[in-house]
């Protein structure tokens, strides 16, 4: 599929708006990078080129990451979208625009949008009672209690009146559209599963929230914010304009939308090819052009994401290969649109073979030749041979075959094809030999065999250089500078792929010095960036407290301008909990959130008189294996989660173990919503002594993390689904 606007004057491009719940890494990077190298394409073709990208800042998920975080969510919000934004400038990645959805002029964009749908009559009141998943922040057709089919985690019971967008009255229009748009979406296979998604019907959406408050309020009705996606989706509309009085807006919008490309994922595509659509209909705006999605980067088998815990930091491949080496192996290892493996191991296979002894050593080999047999300026090459013609004519076939490969986003083919004209001209100039001198060629033959050879093969690296500039910016630049060619960002500016031909290089041209551009990656360099991520890892820990701080799906993050405190310092505010009475149990760090009778963790010794943190560990009291088998840890689903009547810490839980059911007290009422639990898998401690309160028998107690700054409980959970009564151990 050719994109639409690839001969428009202007193109528009965008990427995810990232949440920023989590710290940027590699699967984050890739859609950037993807973006940019597609902008930079599109610049240097002389297309009036916009790439946004931004963070998405409201909802659930990142009012409860602040939370846990121990701060305030725009502080929050503004930590992590800093750490994108520095990211994407180390990258040097040339975003036009960054958005924030915290910021004033997106949040007049969809107060705009939302009133406009309404008054279309697209949104009306209603209430509704349905399973949420807060962690993709999306309504999921299950029953109460029953995993997200998408992400696996368990959803929660929602009921609320809420403002509903009219969606079920868009399932022809859109199916209408997909068949006039056949471009829309992308790849195939996404195309796909978004028209059986909509064949099999669309219920109304509901668009607002009224359980916290963190987004942007309702206009003319507080008491909701605007559904995060709607509130995310729009700032593709926003960041150009929409919303806005100002004439420059207003004429930027005009100018740029509809979007040509949205680029995304290909787990968000239900909301970029139903929801965003149809929204736009009802306001009565153009459509984007096209969304495609790309697919998944895995790492140790499963998709890169901090939930899984398996997440590889750009800065670590940057630090250790630069950042051309990620973008090459990113486009060039996986077909876009498919799953791809990231490996440290072939990461650094990719740039030994083709950037280092490939495209690199060409490039040194052919100037290091020119300055030394023609002091640096290109020579006359003569009369050609069969070789030369060869050599031209497969650099011809990759001018004319690259273009509409990337422009199909098919990267990795496109460098496949350019990497053969990078061996072919090495293999060329290895026949050819230049450097050596047969006895029976004259002098003069063979300085006309070098200046044919060395021009030729200049020339061909000088086409190299412009095909691969979008994906090799900082490398090709220095390439240009190398080949006499000047600055090649002022050659983009120039518009220089709308004419890349044979024989661009011309006789006189100095060569500029010779400069090292992919340094041979040593043999210690996967050791390398897998010890800068175990150290990131351990720094990100030690910052957080020790190991047991943050929950599996948050943010290794700790609030701002606090020092890391000292494992032996954290004092859980166990007054919170109803009663406190400490029981061995209690006092593993891991057990937190307490039945009746347990406390929060109990190492309270007076910061004053702390030991420094070696001879803590020297005095650690340790327990052995049969200490810890005698706890019994196990699996257990909630049934049923209510008040109970003048306790206001306490929650009574029917819980569900497999070979038996039973009933817990626990102290987590002032944190935990009762009907929230519902259908949730915890960790209970199963041979715990029974205990009455308040009348009542408590058969176990609710394993949690216990946060640093108030003591609060969090439920330890699983990512992958566990049967009940599964022993821990
Ligand atoms: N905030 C929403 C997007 C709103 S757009 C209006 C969101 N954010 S996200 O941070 O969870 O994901 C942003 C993008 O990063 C998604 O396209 C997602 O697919 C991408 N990736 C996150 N991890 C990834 C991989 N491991 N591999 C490839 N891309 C991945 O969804």
């Amino acid at each position: 599929m050719t994109t639409p606007a690839t001969e428009k004057a202007r193109y528009y491009l965008t990427t995810p708006i990232y949440y920023v719940n989590a710290r940027p890494h590699l699967g984050h990077a890739y859609s950037t990078i993807v973006c940019d190298a597609i902008a930079r394409r599109k610049r240097a073709l002389g297309i009036d080129t916009w790439f946004l990208t931004g963070t998405d800042e409201h909802g659930q998920k990142i009012e409860r990451s602040a939370k846990l975080a121990g701060c305030g969510e725009y502080e929050f919000a503004t930590r992590i979208s800093g750490e994108f934004r520095g990211l994407w400038d180390k990258l040097g990645l040339t975003y036009d625009d960054y958005i924030r959805t915290t910021e004033e002029r997106h949040k007049r964009g969809v107060q705009k949008l939302f009133s406009t749908l309404k008054e279309r009559g697209f949104i009306y009141k209603g209430s509704y009672t349905g399973q949420y998943c807060v962690s993709d922040e999306a309504w999921v057709d299950v029953p109460p209690g029953a995993p997200c089919p998408d992400c696996g985690r368990i959803t929660e019971t929602v009921s609320e009146e809420n403002y509903f967008f009219k969606l079920s009255a868009f399932e022809r229009r859109l199916l209408e559209f997909y068949e006039e748009n056949p471009g829309f979406i992308g790849p195939e296979s996404t195309r796909r599963e978004v028209i059986s998604f909509v064949r099999s019907g669309l219920k109304d959406l509901s668009v607002s929230r009224a359980s916290f408050s963190w987004g942007i309020p309702v206009p003319g009705d507080e008491k909701h914010v605007v559904y995060v996606w709607l509130d995310a989706l729009a700032n593709y509309i926003t960041a150009l304009g929409y919303g806005s009085d100002e004439p420059a807006d207003q004429a930027r919008f005009k100018k740029f939308w509809p979007a040509d490309m949205h680029l995304i994922g290909k787990e968000i595509s239900r909301f970029h090819c139903v929801y965003w659509p149809a929204f736009l209909m009802a306001a009565g705006i153009e459509t984007p052009r096209s969304v495609r999605a790309n697919g998944w980067l895995l790492f140790d088998q499963g998709k890169m994401s901090k939930s899984r815990g398996n997440i590889v930091r750009a800065e670590t491949v940057m630090e250790v290969l630069g950042a051309d080496a990620l973008r090459y192996f990113l486009l060039r290892e996986i077909p876009f649109g498919q799953d791809g493996n990231f490996s440290f191991d072939a990461l650094v296979q990719r740039y030994n073979g083709d950037l280092a002894n490939g495209y690199g050593n060409l490039v040194s080999r052919v100037v290091n030749m020119m300055h030394k047999y023609f002091g640096g300026v290109v020579p006359e090459t003569g009369a050609t041979t069969e070789a030369e013609t060869a050599l031209r004519a497969h650099t011809e076939a990759a001018i004319a075959g690259f273009g509409p490969l990337f422009d199909e986003l098919n990267f990795s083919e496109a460098l496949k094809s350019l990497w053969a004209l990078v061996a072919e001209t090495d293999g060329y100039l290895t026949v050819n030999a230049p450097w050596k001198k047969p006895a029976e060629r004259s002098d003069e033959d063979h300085a006309a065999l070098q200046a044919r050879v060395l021009g030729t093969a200049a020339e061909a690296i000088r086409v190299i250089t412009a095909l691969a500039y979008p994906i090799l910016p900082e490398a090709t630049a220095k390439v240009w500078q190398q080949l006499g060619l000047g600055e090649i960002a002022d050659a983009a500016k120039n518009s220089f792929l709308t004419s890349v031909a044979w024989g661009g290089l011309k006789p006189g041209t100095k060569f500029g010095e010779p400069a090292p551009l992919f340094p041979r990656a040593e043999k210690d360099a996967v050791a390398r960036m897998v010890a800068l991520e175990e150290e990131n890892n351990k720094s990100v820990i030690e910052a957080a407290g020790g190991p047991s701080q943050p929950a599996p799906d948050e943010p290794k993050i700790l609030p701002p301008q606090k020092t890391a405190t000292p494992k032996s310092e954290i004092k859980p505010e166990s007054k919170k909990m109803e009663e406190t009475k400490p029981t061995p149990v209690a006092e593993t760090p891991a057990a937190a959130a307490t039945s009746s009778n347990e406390a929060a963790p109990v190492t309270q010794a007076a910061p004053a008189e702390q030991p420094p943190a070696a001879s803590v560990v020297e005095e650690k009291q340790y327990i052995t294996i049969d200490d810890f088998v005698k706890v019994d840890l196990r699996v257990a689903q909630v049934l049923v989660a209510e008040r109970i009547p003048k306790a206001d810490k306490l929650l009574r839980l029917e819980v569900d173990l497999g070979y038996e059911k039973r009933q817990i007290l626990a102290g987590i009422a002032q944190y935990y919503e009762p009907e929230k639990l519902i259908g949730r898998k915890i960790v209970i401690v199963a041979n715990l002594a029974p205990r009455k309160m308040r009348g009542l028998e408590s058969n176990g107690m609710l394993l949690a993390a216990s946060l640093p700054t108030d003591g609060a409980p969090v439920l330890a959970g699983f990512l992958e689904d566990v049967p009940l009564g599964a022993r821990l151990k």
